[in-house]
């Protein structure tokens, strides 16, 4: 692919700026500055240093952000930033958007992408995606909370009981939870709908991708598709 449309398609600009780049002298390729935007380069493995950063070519973006909490998963967000605000221009440019929602007060693994086929696999019901979540409770967690959210609990906008996949209480007040459904304040509202209530919510996997520990918040990396759907261990 010719290196302004590989620069194009990573985001970087129109046609025009992603010329301009080349011809600044801003596109290294291991170490050797390009100047010629016709140059043909295979994409496969392509690793560029775009303006000092390095930037490998993926066709389709796929991240793996830290969420912290103060962060709105709305474009248009209203009261707090946007978690897009946290990525690189590149990627909000070529249209990545988050996997699901997270609420502004929710911390951890939020995914995102500029593939729509892969939005689909990874949000719709019929594929059961495990997404696990540590919940701080206010009132100390028993087994009868447990039992009911494994049984299923009616929630208000649906007669039908929704179901955690798993659920075992870590601590006295705390909660983890397997969920493959993603109702809008699902883990919230089931927790309110046991008597209890959530005082602090982390997710810290989906699909067979744990948040890892040393990502620190507001941080993000590239992340591998074939990894998040593959099955979570013992799920
Ligand atoms: N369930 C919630 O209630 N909030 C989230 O952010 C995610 C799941």
């Amino acid at each position: 692919m010719k290196l302004a449309q590989i620069l194009f398609s990573q985001g970087f600009g129109t046609r025009r700026t992603c010329e301009g780049l080349v011809w600044a002298g801003l596109v290294r390729h291991q170490g050797r500055v390009l100047d010629n935007p016709a140059e043909d380069l295979p994409t496969e493995g392509l690793v560029l240093e775009v303006e000092g950063r390095s930037w490998p070519y993926h066709a389709k973006a796929l991240v793996l952000l830290h969420k912290p909490a103060g962060y709105e998963c709305s474009q248009k967000p209203r009261h707090h930033p946007s978690v897009m605000s946290l990525l690189p221009a590149p990627l909000r440019e070529r249209g990545v958007q988050p996997i699901g929602r997270l609420d502004e007060d929710t911390t951890g693994l939020l995914l995102l992408t500029d593939d729509g086929a892969l939005i689909h696999r990874l949000t719709s019901p019929k594929h059961h995606v495990p997404k696990v979540y540590e919940v701080g409770c206010k009132h100390p967690v028993d087994d009868r909370m447990l039992a009911s959210l494994l049984a299923g609990v009616v929630l208000d906008d649906d007669p039908a009981p929704v179901r955690a996949a798993a659920c075992v209480a870590s601590g006295s007040h705390g909660l983890q939870l397997t969920l493959t459904e993603g109702k809008y304040h699902q883990v919230k509202r089931m927790v309110a709908a046991v008597g209890n209530r959530v005082e602090t919510l982390h997710r810290s996997r989906f699909g067979g991708l744990a948040l890892p520990p040393d990502l620190k918040p507001g941080h993000w990396l590239w992340a591998d598709a074939t990894a998040v759907q593959s099955p979570l261990p013992g799920h």
